[in-house]
């Protein structure tokens, strides 16, 4: 087939190097921008009378029937025509002849790719972090229903210390805050007109990049043209903001999955969210929270792609940069799916709160409340540490809780212990006596709840 660049070549292209240079089985993902990013430019290249306005109006009408046909699937891909924008151009010439041509003026392959993953990432930023805003809300909905539940807090994945089932839900409210800041903050930064860079110097053709970025919508125009053609910072950024929101989908799971756990039981899986097993009819595997913690791995591994991409080469753009397009492509595929199946998921998981309650119970995990009983009595907190610590030995030797100690026993470990640290070592108290700002009891928690739930 011959090639829209085929001037300067005499013979035609090895089979083999098409195969491995093309990029349209992936990057046809990009069309629709890539139509609206042509229909933009060649909107400015008439205003700027570099063509004519008839041969612009010409010109976006084949772009329009373009779109018509790859959204109705009439149309077909060719992979000798390498990529998204060849084939595009290429079916425009064909319908509408030479002055189809016109639509490259003033422009290169390297800012029109430039700009279609641009206005691509655009809108699935927006779409994550619509997901990420509905994933907040569930965690929100499930602290507000189990305010009550106390738990078992975790350090070391030992018991450490009572706390409430909200607070525990509402960390991850807050982890997701972050991940909102981080692609919001990312969104900025992807959202520059990179069109109007050429090859990487610029054109000497009057072109007016303020106004295709007005059309395009985007805030603002980039500075330099061989930094615009070179850099996929924007999406090394988007891959490690969405690395770190799996670190928090997969410590999600992780728990999830362990607190299904027959050990744990704290949790009931919703049927219709888990599968069998081929031969032990009497499973029920949590699958979706193990794929999504596995699915983090290839995330990870994008970001590695993309930076090792990245590394080294010499400005301006190198072909190299093609390969941006398959990581960041499954990035965003994979942070859509984890999202979204979560956020159907866990409003329908079962919390076993007498469970919870229960395990709160055994264990030593009011003994901080000991020790800060005494330092309230002006005993320093090490001190107050270690006598706690002779207290849960004597415990442990003797096969006692906390609460089957007479006061008796405890004066022999303090004189200054009275009949009221009963009430401080309940688990109750403890949980409710955490009033410091961010700690876990109910008159912390409840107003949080209520302030993120008014949006503010
Ligand atoms: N398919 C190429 C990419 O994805 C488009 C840019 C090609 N530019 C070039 N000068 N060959 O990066």
């Amino acid at each position: 087939m011959k090639k829209l660049w085929g001037g300067r070549f005499s013979g035609s292209t090895e089979k083999t190097v098409e195969d491995f240079t093309e990029s349209v089985s992936f990057d046809s993902r990009l069309w629709k921008y890539d139509i609206e990013g042509s229909i933009a430019h060649v909107t400015m290249l008439g205003r700027q009378r570099i063509i004519s306005k008839k041969d612009a109006a010409l010109i976006i009408r084949g772009l329009k029937e373009i779109r018509l046909e790859i959204e109705s699937g009439k149309f077909k891909f060719s992979q000798a025509l390498e990529d998204v924008h060849m084939n595009i151009e290429s079916a425009l010439i064909r319908k509408i002849g030479q002055v189809g041509g016109k639509v490259h003026t003033a422009r290169s392959r390297n800012d029109q790719v430039a700009l279609d993953i641009r206005l691509y990432l655009r809108d699935e930023i927006s779409d994550v972090i619509q997901l990420i805003k509905q994933l907040r809300k569930v965690f929100v909905t499930l602290a507000e229903k189990n305010i009550d539940t106390v738990m078992p807090g975790y350090t070391h994945l030992q018991r450490a210390q009572p706390v409430l089932l909200s607070h525990h839900l509402l960390a991850y409210y807050e982890m997701l805050g972050r991940d909102l800041e981080r692609f919001g903050d990312c969104l900025m930064r992807v959202n520059v007109l990179p069109l109007g860079s050429a090859a990487l110097a610029g054109t000497t053709l009057p072109i007016d990049r303020h106004y295709v970025a007005k059309l395009l919508k985007f805030p603002a125009v980039s500075e330099n043209s061989i930094d615009t053609v070179s850099d996929r910072d924007f999406v090394a950024e988007f891959i490690a903001a969405a690395s770190i929101l799996m670190v928090h989908l997969s410590r999600l799971s992780e728990e999830f999955i362990l607190w299904n756990s027959e050990e744990f039981k704290f949790i009931e899986l919703p049927d219709a969210f888990t599968t069998g097993s081929s031969i032990m009819p009497q499973k029920k595997n949590p699958d979706v929270l193990e794929l999504t913690r596995g699915k983090t791995g290839r995330v990870y591994g994008n970001l590695v792609s993309i930076l090792t991409i990245m590394k080294a080469l010499p400005l301006a753009y190198n072909r190299d940069m093609q390969e941006d397009k398959e990581p960041l492509f499954d990035t965003v595929d994979t942070v859509t799916s984890c999202l979204s199946v979560l956020i159907k998921m866990l409003p329908l998981v079962r919390f076993n709160r007498k469970v919870m309650e229960k395990a709160t119970a055994a264990g030593f995990l009011t003994a901080t409340d000991l020790a800060e009983y005494l330092v309230r009595k002006g005993v320093a907190f090490r001190d107050a540490h270690s006598i706690t610590g002779r207290v849960v030995k004597y415990c442990i030797d003797n096969n006692k809780t906390l609460n089957d100690m007479d006061l008796k026993e405890l004066n022999e470990f303090s004189g200054l212990i009275r009949e009221d640290i009963f009430h401080y070592m309940s688990v109750e108290m403890s949980v409710n006596g955490k009033k410091s700002h961010g700690g876990t009891s109910r008159e912390k928690v409840l107003p949080r709840i209520k302030k993120v739930k008014s949006g503010k």
